[in-house]
């Protein structure tokens, strides 16, 4: 934990968890009252409306990437788990931060995920098969936080036979920090990173005389001016890669599933009738229901682009889920709709140079793990009683579930074309 943490409640003073899940009515009184707000105790200043927000996070010129404060913390504080100088790429400015990019782009080409798609989608059938319908189930422990991790494994080219115990090693190293628990967290994560890299650092050299369409071979045969990754640098090139694309993933998907119970109950009917709807939903899901969306930059130089007198040094936190929820941008904002023709430009991915980079792996899991549901169960319900206050966690998304209880049903059309797939 090399940067100073800013605590985030103390700007949104959130009461309880459910209201951080769901944070409407503060970026509802944010975006009017109060849009580019400094905030004392904290020295920060917040900025919600859309424009603003896009601006923030593209003009790089005037608001830097890089600095010592951050809004989240993960990884871990050992040699093991720190991230390699040169694809420091969260931390740079461009023209630095676009030879870091372009290394780690080597994992994420059109042609890598057009290779990935089927393997993606056999990881979604196997766990999707292997709940049982018309029963209760919790969508979190047994799909939506297994997901994202048994793919990020696969890509990344460790054996599936290891999935989840490379799954342990993960939850600790991204578990977020609690407040007066840090040490011993801190502590947990060291020895999960050395774990992790004494698991991998082998298999890395292995690849060297057997490559395969994965990441780690990707990682070895990428070359930028002269420039190679050791192997110790891809293994840790790996753990950047999980921190960014696991917990987020994850997240997303139980808050979809959140949605299609709580949000508009008539979806799942139809999404049903209706499979090509599906990508839209994900982006309008996106928008809507990732809900803490934030990042933080430094002013640059001094400048009044945002109306304020910005003083070199000020740190400004772009908070995208609020800027989703502008009406200058989105009408009825506070709705979930996803027939909305511009759905697609809600910022929870980011904007300008450090766009995420993920994002079309992210889209095609997010796709793939909403269709591969809706395909083999007809209908769901919620479950009676279902506290949500006491089913949350903190996480770097913000608040992200930990329990989903949903009752999955399917009828006997259904049965035939699952136990038809391969
Ligand atoms: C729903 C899922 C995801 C969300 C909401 C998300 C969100 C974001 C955001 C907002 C940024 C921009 C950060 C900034 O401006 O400082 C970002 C950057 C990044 N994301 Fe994602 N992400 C997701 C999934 C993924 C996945 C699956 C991966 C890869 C495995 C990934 C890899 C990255 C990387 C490497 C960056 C850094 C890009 C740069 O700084 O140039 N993300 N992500």
């Amino acid at each position: 934990m090399n940067k100073e943490l800013i605590d985030i409640q103390e700007i949104t003073n959130f009461q309880s968890r459910s209201e951080e899940f769901c944070p409407m009515d503060w970026y509802k009184k944010m975006l009017i009252k109060d849009p580019v707000n400094y905030h004392e105790k904290t020295d920060t200043w917040n900025v919600f409306k859309y424009k603003d927000v896009k601006m923030v996070l593209s003009k790089h010129e005037f608001f830097s990437s890089v600095g010592k404060r951050s809004t989240t913390a993960v990884g871990a504080n050992n040699k093991e788990g720190e991230i390699p100088e040169k694809i420091n790429i969260a931390g740079t400015d461009p023209p630095e931060h676009q030879k870091s990019r372009s290394l780690l782009s080597a994992a994420f080409t059109p042609r890598s995920l057009k290779i990935w798609e089927p393997r993606i989608q056999q990881i979604a059938n196997k766990l999707i098969d292997d709940i049982e319908a018309n029963s209760t189930v919790d969508i979190v422990q047994q799909f939506s936080s297994l997901f994202p991790t048994m793919v990020m494994a696969d890509l990344i080219g460790v054996p599936s036979t290891d999935s989840l115990q490379y799954k342990r090693w993960v939850d600790v190293l991204f578990q977020p920090y609690v407040k007066g628990k840090e040490q011993e967290i801190d502590e947990k994560k060291q020895i999960a990173a050395r774990e992790y890299f004494e698991y991998l650092y082998p298999l890395v050299v292995q690849k060297h005389s057997n490559p395969s369409d994965d990441i780690i071979t990707d990682l070895i045969n990428v070359e930028l001016d002269g420039e190679k990754f050791t192997d110790d640098e891809i293994v840790r090139t790996t753990m950047l890669l999980l921190g960014a694309g696991i917990e987020t993933t994850g997240h997303m998907i139980s808050s979809m599933f959140y949605s299609l119970l709580y949000d508009d109950t008539t979806l799942y009917k139809q999404l049903r009738n209706n499979m090509d709807l599906v990508p839209k939903a994900v982006e309008e899901m996106l928008r809507y229901r990732f809900n803490i969306s934030k990042r933080e930059r430094f002013v640059k130089q001094d400048n009044n682009l945002l109306g304020v007198e910005l003083k070199k040094g000020d740190v400004v936190i772009a908070w995208m889920s609020a800027a989703n929820m502008d009406e200058e941008m989105f009408e009825n904002p506070f709705e979930l709709n996803i027939h909305r023709p511009n759905n697609k430009k809600h910022l929870t991915f980011g904007n300008g140079p450090h766009f995420c980079l993920g994002a079309p792996l992210a889209r095609l899991e997010l796709n793939i793990a909403l269709k591969t549901f809706l395909q083999k169960f007809s209908h769901i319900e919620p479950v009676e009683f279902f506290n949500l206050e006491e089913n949350l966690t903190e996480s770097a998304p913000g608040q992200s579930l930990t329990y989903l209880p949903l009752k999955a049903f399917i009828d006997q059309k259904n049965l035939a074309v699952i136990s038809n797939r391969d």
